[in-house]
């Protein structure tokens, strides 16, 4: 089902590093690529992955997306809400709704931000106050972020909210068939082997547990999909240009998301880490711009 939704847009500052090498790139020439969805791919010398357009050495992309966000953290959520004009809300309002947690679920809430709305569902629809939320992110300062925010609400001195610093590929410290619902919100595609997240969702839900990934996709609608285009390859970097002093952020943005999965290829991967699916596994949210994807721990 799609919605009816504007696209959502985000700033992501790059190192001055990365801006130089994201000049190569002119809008016309990234339209015309063609993007085969890819994780990585190995060559003689070393495996490689992609960090948006650019081909880079396996084992240096979590660093390059680690320094996006600590560049970011800071302004983060004020420019989440300024460029996307409030439409990541409505998505993540819609995924909480499909995700109706009971009283006293235990979430793992993966790069964040969904577990405010969570423990807001259960205190305002249950009245429950033991359900709980572990947030966990591989950058100190965008947890910090969420920590901060936190301060500011009914949760801050309760023990429904806990944090931590952990990378989704590999989540040490928590435990086997220990949650009830896995979270991620726009995370995934920042990780390098999205296989390992899935794999590692699966180990840390307990039997009958849910997988819920909130990510940008592809746009199901050839007219929709130009306007998009447009929307993405011209329109974001100048407003990155223009609000933010920052068009090699938002380019990097749009990269990021042509290389992710298609819907169907994703739940593929869900599927195969042993997850089950209800249908093809995922909800489309306005025209394939962002999915819904859930698998279940049978
Ligand atoms: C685009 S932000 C999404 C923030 C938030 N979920 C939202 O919807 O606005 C991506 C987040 O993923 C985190 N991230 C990237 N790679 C990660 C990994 N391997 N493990 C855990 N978090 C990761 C980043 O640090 C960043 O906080």
């Amino acid at each position: 089902m799609s919605r009816l939704f504007l696209a959502p847009v985000r700033s992501l500052k790059l190192s001055p590093v990365l801006s130089l090498g994201r000049k190569a790139f002119s809008s016309a020439s990234v339209r015309l690529q063609t993007v085969e969805p890819k994780e990585t791919k190995e060559t003689k010398e070393t495996k490689t992955t992609h960090f948006g357009f650019r081909d880079v050495a396996e084992n240096e992309k979590e660093s390059l997306v680690h320094n996006v966000f600590a560049n970011v953290a800071g302004s983060y959520d004020i420019m989440n809400d300024a460029m996307s004009m409030g439409i990541h809300r409505i998505w993540k309002d819609e995924f909480i709704r499909n995700m109706a947690p009971g009283p006293g679920t235990k979430l793992l809430d993966v790069a964040g931000d969904i577990a405010l709305r969570f423990l807001d569902f259960c205190k305002n629809i249950h009245r429950d106050s033991t359900a709980s939320v572990t947030m966990v992110d591989i950058n100190p300062h965008m947890l910090e972020e969420g920590k901060k925010r936190f301060q500011k609400t009914q949760y801050a001195h309760t023990n429904q909210a806990n944090f931590l610093v952990q990378n989704a590929e590999n989540l040490e410290a928590i435990p086997d068939a220990s949650v009830d619902v896995y979270t991620i919100a726009f995370g995934i595609r920042n990780c390098t082997h999205v296989d390992r997240v899935v794999k590692e969702a699966y180990r840390v839900l307990k039997p009958g547990g849910r997988f819920m990934c909130l990510e940008f996709s592809k746009v199901d609608n050839p007219v929709i999909g130009k306007f998009y285009d447009i929307y993405s390859f011209d329109i974001i970097p100048t407003l990155g240009q223009v609000i933010a002093n920052d068009r090699d952020s938002y380019q990097y943005l749009v990269e990021s998301i042509r290389q992710f999965y298609s819907q169907d290829e994703f739940a593929k991967i869900i599927r195969d880490a042993g997850f089950s699916t209800v249908g093809k596994g995922y909800e489309n949210l306005t025209f394939g711009v962002a999915a819904i994807h859930s698998g279940f721990k049978m």
